[in-house]
């Protein structure tokens, strides 16, 4: 008798669970938004007063209608259309289409408690010769977007530049290469300030030109793909010199932007300008002099080719000394148009290296990279700097992010910062739903953010953070095979669903009643 109550009782258990387990993954998801998350302590009161949490994204990855609606193209459109180029031919033709979704994307900003978006505007879709006739229908859109996140108290910050050259330039002149760029630049952004100012308080001009100037010049692996040939697959170029071109016309179109800005527009707009700089934390192999030194040459050539002139209106003394005739020179009337035309310095972090002095000759071959001299490390006797997460050059390096903070706050002055990027990527075939389960994604951002804080505490003076990214969305060279979002998106459907990561914030960023 005794047994069969026991048997029935079983039974019933296992009834129960097998109904839990077939209701249907939504209603299992719906618990998710209910759980408590461990926040390891964090909230917004761990933050200052006013500090700002968005998420990041850009034009080509995420808008769609890249060739529709007038949009000329950049030099990403035409890179995109040659088979191999991206992985399975993907394109950002339609992307996650926010072009017709920024409400429901909005929406979800709004619903996850971020305060903030930093999108960006697709030079291209405004000019689509990069000069000249305005394509009004562009205007539109970014009028659009930018009042819809106003409506739901959604603050955005306007970045101008995203890997996103308008290709006629790139036809016309050379693009970075030709001087001419830094004049189109500066009208282009002339004409944002005026036709979006009123509204957008939150202005950046290029989002990391280092990259621009090294993966398009140095290695040719990103449009406009030139490089000398021992360093890649490109037709044409020269690693010697023209990274350091397109970076000196980079910092030039830069400081002509913000001038316009800071004399034209900010008296009345009272808006602030800044420039996004992607930071590697390297730290050395050893405790060795030599490693000592290549780790300080990384960083230099690294987020001191652009932040030192920022600052100090020249280049870095390590890279004067390397680069030597190669590296173009500032005139007087340019150091007083570069020096400190920032307001605000936005770093995008991801990830830290081991740096080791090499002890080889001088290569006879001459790059960019070269010049740096130094090798990579990703472990230190046998430990490794952290865990990969899918893209090959993410390690998760959660004290990376308080060391690089840190040295921007010690040798640059301590600049007002935004942390403007920070996130990882899961690989693009992960199974639906599991792939809601990003419980990796929660761990990184945890550990970053109390690093962040850290880094404030001991004094940096940090504003805002950016999380990439609000959406699964167009990975450059990746296509859809790589994942950073905190919000899944099924890019047959293009429906979007929170990731555990979006909860997260959610419960982090949940305002006090007070
Ligand atoms: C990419 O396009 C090329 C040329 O059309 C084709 O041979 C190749 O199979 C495509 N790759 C994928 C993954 O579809
Ligand atoms: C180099 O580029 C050419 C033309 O773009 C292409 O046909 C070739 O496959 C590439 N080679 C390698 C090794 O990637
Ligand atoms: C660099 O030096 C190596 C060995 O001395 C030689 O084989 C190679 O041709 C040189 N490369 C160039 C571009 O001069
Ligand atoms: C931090 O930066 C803001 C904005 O530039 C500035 O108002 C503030 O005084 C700075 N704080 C410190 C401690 O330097
Ligand atoms: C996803 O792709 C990788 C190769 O990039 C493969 O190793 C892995 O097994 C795949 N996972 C799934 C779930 O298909």
């Amino acid at each position: 008798m005794k047994t069969f109550v026991v048997l029935l009782l079983l039974l019933l258990t296992l009834f129960i669970t097998a109904l839990h387990v077939s209701a249907s993954s939504d209603d299992a998801w719906s618990n998710i938004e209910k759980q408590r998350l461990d926040t390891g302590g964090l909230s917004r009161d761990s933050f200052p007063e006013g500090f700002v949490f968005g998420t990041a994204a850009s034009a080509y990855q995420v808008e769609g209608m890249a060739s529709k609606e007038g949009r000329g193209p950049s030099i990403w459109d035409v890179f995109v259309k040659v088979p191999g180029n991206i992985v399975k031919n993907a394109t950002g033709e339609v992307s996650v289409d926010q072009y017709h979704r920024y409400k429901e994307d909005v929406d979800l900003m709004h619903k996850l408690n971020f305060d903030a978006y930093r999108f960006s505007i697709s030079w291209s879709r405004i000019f689509p010769n990069g000069k000249g006739k305005v394509n009004w229908k562009g205007v539109a859109y970014y009028n659009r977007l930018i009042n819809s996140m106003l409506e739901k108290g959604i603050t955005p910050y306007a970045n101008l530049y995203h890997y996103d050259l308008p290709l006629a330039l790139q036809e016309k002149y050379g693009g970075l290469l030709g001087d001419q760029v830094v004049k189109d630049f500066a009208d282009y952004a002339d004409f944002c300030f005026k036709t979006f100012g009123d509204r957008v308080k939150n202005w950046m001009t290029f989002n990391e030109p280092r990259v621009v100037a090294a993966l398009g010049f140095d290695n040719g692996i990103n449009p406009p793909n030139r490089c000398s040939k021992p360093f890649g697959n490109c037709t044409a170029g020269n690693s010697a010199t023209e990274p350091y071109i397109a970076a000196h016309n980079l910092i030039l179109s830069h400081a002509e932007a913000a001038k316009r800005y800071r004399e034209k527009y900010q008296p009345k707009q009272k808006g602030r300008i800044g420039i996004l700089l992607d930071f590697v934390w390297y730290e050395p192999l050893t405790r060795g002099k030599a490693d000592n030194y290549a780790a300080q040459r990384a960083r230099d050539f690294h987020v001191g080719w652009f932040l030192h002139p920022l600052v100090y209106g020249e280049y870095p003394r390590t890279m004067q000394e390397i680069v030597g005739e190669r590296l173009p020179k500032f005139s007087k009337s340019d150091v007083k148009t570069v020096k400190n035309s920032f307001d605000f310095i936005g770093i995008n972090q991801y990830t830290s290296y081991y740096m080791y002095d090499p002890h080889q000759p001088k290569p006879n071959v001459t790059g960019y990279q070269q010049d740096w001299n130094v090798g990579f490390a990703y472990e230190r006797t046998k430990d490794p700097i952290g865990r990969r997460a899918y893209s090959q050059w993410l390690y998760e390096v959660p004290w990376g992010m308080y060391k690089a903070v840190t040295y921007i706050k010690e040798r640059y002055g301590n600049p007002n910062v935004i942390l403007a990027e920070n996130g990882m990527d899961d690989p693009g075939n992960v199974t639906f739903p599991d792939a809601l389960y990003d419980r990796e994604r929660v761990n990184y951002y945890r550990s970053y953010l109390k690093e962040l804080k850290r880094a404030m505490d001991d004094g940096a003076n940090v504003t805002g953070y950016f999380a990439w990214s609000l959406l699964d969305n167009f990975e450059w060279l990746l296509g859809y095979s790589s994942r950073f979002g905190i919000v899944y998106v099924d890019f047959k459907t293009l429906k979007r669903y929170p990731k555990m990561s979006a909860y997260w914030f959610k419960q982090m960023l949940e305002r006090k009643k007070h």
